[in-house]
């Protein structure tokens, strides 16, 4: 089974550094065959161009879609930003899943162009959880609809559970340490 393993975080280390690096592990040592992708250290640019959009690919983004089609399993990895993804990482959607490799005019859903593939996000919010239940518009279901449904489902991927970390800089060393277990068990029993 093949990965790639797409991370968005600046910071070398973070508690979304000790994700990776726990995420790494468990995949490796089960077996899996992982490409990463860290934008950051790549220095991905994330703009989409107009030569781009009419068919111009550039070579970084080629490369990143050469990968995106060996892969089995696409994992995004990311520290929520105004309820999205780092600026770098919604780049790569637009630049990767490009029009005529994701999808096209007759290939969307059901018939888009990755059906077969299975999607995770992995993400680590401010907050500690009981702050999103307290209001309907907290619910993070808001940021993961663009990623679950208007990308992964969009180009035929299965959005696979999530896995967010809330709150770490609220957790205390045993918390930290159980959620890096429970993130790599995760991985486990889903992709
Ligand atoms: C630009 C920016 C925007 C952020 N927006 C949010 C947000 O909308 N909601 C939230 O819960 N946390 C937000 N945060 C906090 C980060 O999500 C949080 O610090 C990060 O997930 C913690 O992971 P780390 O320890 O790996 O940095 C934001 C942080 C930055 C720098």
């Amino acid at each position: 089974m093949k990965v790639l393993y797409v991370y968005a975080n600046p910071k070398p280390r973070s508690f979304n550094s000790a994700l990776l690096e726990a995420g790494l592990r468990a995949l490796e040592d089960a077996g899996y065959e992982v490409e990463l992708s860290d934008l950051y250290a790549m220095g991905f640019d994330p703009v989409l161009s107009a030569a781009e959009i009419t068919g111009q690919m550039r070579p970084d983004a080629r490369s990143e879609i050469e990968k995106l089609r060996r892969a089995d399993r696409l994992i995004l990895q990311f520290p929520d930003w105004w309820y999205g993804p780092p600026a770098v990482l919604k780049g790569w959607i637009d630049r990767v899943m490009a029009y005529g490799f994701a999808y096209d005019d007759t290939h969307e859903f059901e018939t888009g162009f990755l059906r077969g593939k299975k999607g995770l996000v992995v993400m680590t919010v401010g907050y500690a959880a009981d702050y999103y239940a307290a209001a309907p518009q907290r619910d993070l279901a808001h940021l993961l609809e663009p990623l679950h449904y208007g990308t992964f489902a969009f180009v035929g991927m299965q959005p696979l559970p999530p896995f967010i970390a809330y709150g770490p800089r609220y957790m205390s060393e045993e918390e930290r340490k159980a959620c890096l277990e429970a993130y790599a068990r995760h991985l486990l029993e889903w992709l």
